[in-house]
């Protein structure tokens, strides 16, 4: 009998595993690096204190103390984990409570609550497309929007990101393919923190009889006027058939979920196997995410919206001034993501490290996470950032890139 090949062969000699090693061999891995404090805008990481520009955490509530104790009284109720899914012995008041919250602020018939964001977009994506279905999806779509699309065997037809004109071809080869067709496009895109023309996308779909699903991950608790996320930006809530949100960003907590009209959303409680073959979160998740969400769907969450991207601005101007290459989005959009334009990979890793060093923490987007030639510094803000410590940051990036630039070389400016 012939010996099959060792499928950990892959692990070694892999083209990352030199790269790898040299990073690490310097201490210039941007990645894994430890945080040793609560998340906060500023954090203690490897002995040092830095003004944290890399997190997720927009709307700073990690650290509420209304946030914390709802978390608390969830694990002092329930105890630290349900050891079962929604489907069996999983489902608990708190997920009623935040389902129902949910609809009632998303103003959708039904919403349904996963463990994490990643098992949210496998579910609806996995179950509700079929072998024969085509998904026409941007091409800088996450990759668990692109893991579910597998999941279901659905054809994939991307379109280069934001392309209206592309998208539309994708729309007319698609309606010869004899499926049912959905499009889906993300509210803001967490890398170069841009907006897609959704409204646009939106009408385009109906005009070929597609459903529409926006991934709002990165804009709900951000974006629209009631934190809804893009699509409530734009006023087209009505277009969208559903939406997608984590709770792992303005959120503060963990957790996934989907918005929609009641058949479809209860179809996946019944047929969704990211829902129903894993365990539900654990009840303190659940608690921070009730309570995270009071004060999002308040006066008080308007003010922290507002306050977010008023830090964005202030840090995306503060970074011009200095000469760096701030990626606006379209029409002077501003959103809690400012990514700096380095475009070379090596030079995007050496000026991280180089504001590591000088106390600031950003993250590093380099090929294939970005097209090649456009690594950049991902940096975003926090609601709770006051202007002293963005200013503090700001002062680090400019003697940084005076020495930067006298040793490696002008970076690129507008
Ligand atoms: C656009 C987008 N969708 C989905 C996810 C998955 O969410 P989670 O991290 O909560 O699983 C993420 C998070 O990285 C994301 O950025």
């Amino acid at each position: 009998m012939p010996t099959p090949p060792d499928v950990f062969s892959k692990v070694r000699g892999h083209e990352r595993e030199e790269q790898l090693k040299a990073a690490r061999d310097a201490d210039l891995l941007p990645y894994f690096r430890l945080v040793e404090s609560p998340a906060a805008p500023i954090v203690e990481m490897e002995g040092s204190e830095r003004v944290m520009l890399g997190s997720n955490n927009y709307l700073g509530l990690t650290g509420d103390p209304r946030v914390i104790e709802g978390a608390r009284a969830a694990l002092d109720k329930y105890g630290t984990g349900l050891t079962g899914s929604r489907l069996l012995n999983g489902t608990t008041p708190l997920h009623v409570e935040l389902e129902e919250h949910l609809a009632l602020w998303m103003g959708t018939e039904d919403v349904i609550v996963f463990t994490t964001g990643h098992q949210a977009n496998m579910g609806a994506l996995g179950t509700l497309l079929g072998v024969g279905d085509t998904v026409v999806v941007d091409s800088a779509a996450h990759a668990s929007i692109l893991d579910g699309i597998m999941l279901s065997k659905a054809k994939l037809r991307p379109f280069r990101h934001n392309r209206l004109d592309k998208l539309e071809r994708q729309l007319q080869r698609a309606s010869e393919d004899g499926g049912g067709v959905l499009v889906v496009a993300e509210g803001l895109y967490s890398m170069e923190g841009d907006v897609g023309p959704l409204p646009e996308i939106a009408d385009l779909a109906k005009q070929y009889g597609a459903r529409f699903m926006v991934d709002e991950a990165h804009s709900v608790g951000v974006l629209g006027a009631t934190g809804t996320g893009a699509s409530e930006m734009f006023g087209i809530t009505d277009k969208v058939d559903l939406r997608m949100g984590t709770f792992s960003k303005s959120f503060a907590s963990c957790g996934g979920f989907i918005a929609g009209d009641a058949d479809v959303v209860d179809y996946l409680r019944v047929s969704s196997r990211s829902y129903i073959f894993t365990a539900s979160g654990v009840p303190a998740a659940l608690g921070a995410t009730n309570a995270a969400l009071k004060i999002i769907d308040s006066d008080e969450g308007k003010e922290l919206f507002a306050r977010l991207l008023q830090n964005a601005r202030r840090l995306a101007d503060g970074l011009e001034a200095i000469g760096f290459s701030v990626i606006r989005s379209e029409g002077d959009l501003v959103t809690p993501v400012v990514p700096v334009l380095v475009e070379d990979d090596w030079k995007a890793i050496l000026l991280w490290k180089a504001l590591y060093d000088a106390g600031v923490f950003v993250n590093v987007a380099i090929h294939p996470a970005v097209p090649p030639g456009g690594a950049l510094l991902r940096t975003s803000v926090m609601a709770t950032h006051d202007d002293a410590v963005i200013d503090r940051a700001l002062g680090a990036f400019a003697s940084v890139k005076k020495t930067f630039e006298a040793e490696h070389g002008p970076l690129p400016s507008d």
